[in-house]
């Protein structure tokens, strides 16, 4: 294992959208290791992405019968990485039970399949607190948007609210109404919230409307963010998950779900349609920014009042200790 992020590696990260892992296996990487991630009529399964036989990908081989096959000789693995089957071996030789692959803890919750290289202290995935099955709500997944830029940079441009009157202009936010009104950030248990934080948005969600929004972020894990978003004046009520796969040190794969209480039979497609064209905005800063890695050193760059959410996930980041992605 090269991965040595003591927290990182215990938690759950979301690897695909569940409806992406069909029959094929697919291969995947997490905090730098490959994994080969597939399904049988048993659930979902996560295994290291080398056949013990020679070295090749199982990602390359196939799902027959609960099993899944190397591409090269055939050899053959259960749904618990035990090796069944060694096709050129003569009948009667017995497999030795040494031969089995390793296995990752593999969960497919809210879409989304996930894995843990570690020991999870949760059973199965949290996204926050939600369940997401409040059913005033609808619920968009969306995703996955692979992002050349380090999984704290991804996050702490989504906590930031002061990009959205430049780097969405005309959408999220208009740069003649940028000023950010102070702000707290409060820690509860274990979480950062903020306090509201208004925002002039000319069409926040891709619907041609302006409205003022009060903006609530909350940072439930160090790789799992979200804002509540409040419309003045109106009942709409709205909320963004962003759910970060830390792939390697410098490259992300971002997955969301938003949920919404108003516009209920708008197709999805309008929402997903609108959260690639912000993606592909961020994308060109946090790509581009320097150092790659998120640096926790305070003094490192100038922070603003309205960035103190950005100073206080810096500092949790610091205090728990994660080192993947970080500088
Ligand atoms: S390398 Fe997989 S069966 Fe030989
Ligand atoms: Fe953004």
């Amino acid at each position: 294992m090269l991965v040595e992020d003591p927290v990182l590696l215990h938690q759950w990260h979301p690897v695909l959208m569940s409806k992406d892992l069909t029959e094929e296996p697919k291969g995947v990487e997490v905090l730098g290791e490959k994994v080969v991630v597939f399904r049988t009529s048993k659930g979902v399964h996560a295994f290291k992405d080398l056949c013990i036989h020679r070295g090749v990908p199982l990602s390359l081989g196939k799902v027959e019968n609960d099993e899944i096959v190397c591409a090269y000789h055939g050899w053959t693995y259960n749904g618990c990485g035990a090796c069944t089957k060694i096709p050129s071996m003569p009948k009667g030789r017995v497999i030795p039970s040494k031969a089995k692959t390793t296995t990752y803890s593999c969960a497919e919750k809210f879409g989304f399949v996930w894995i843990c290289l570690g020991f999870p202290p949760e059973t199965e995935p949290t996204i926050g607190t939600n369940t997401f099955d409040n059913p005033d709500y609808v619920r968009v997944v969306m995703g996955p948007y692979d992002v050349q830029a380090a999984g704290p940079r991804v996050v702490e441009n989504f906590l930031d609210v002061s990009h959205l009157m430049y780097v969405h202009e005309g959408l999220l936010g208009d740069s003649a109404y940028s000023e950010i009104s102070d702000y707290r950030v409060h820690e509860i248990n274990g979480q950062l919230v903020t306090d509201e934080i208004e925002v002039y948005q000319p069409d926040p969600d891709g619907r041609g409307y302006g409205v003022h929004s009060l903006y609530k972020y909350k940072v439930h894990k160090p790789l799992t963010v979200s804002f509540t978003k409040k419309i003045v004046g109106s009942e709409n009520f709205f909320e963004l998950y962003l759910i970060v796969l830390p792939v390697t040190e410098a490259s992300s794969v971002a997955f969301m779900i938003m949920e919404r209480n108003y516009a209920l039979d708008d197709p999805d497609e309008i929402f997903i349609a609108f959260q690639d064209v912000l993606i592909e905005q961020d994308r060109v800063i946090v790509e581009n920014q320097k150092p790659e890695l998120l640096p926790l050193d305070l003094q490192a760059e100038l922070h603003l009042k309205c960035d103190r959410l950005s100073i206080a996930y810096r500092r949790m980041l610091g205090e728990i200790e994660i080192t993947f992605g970080t500088a």
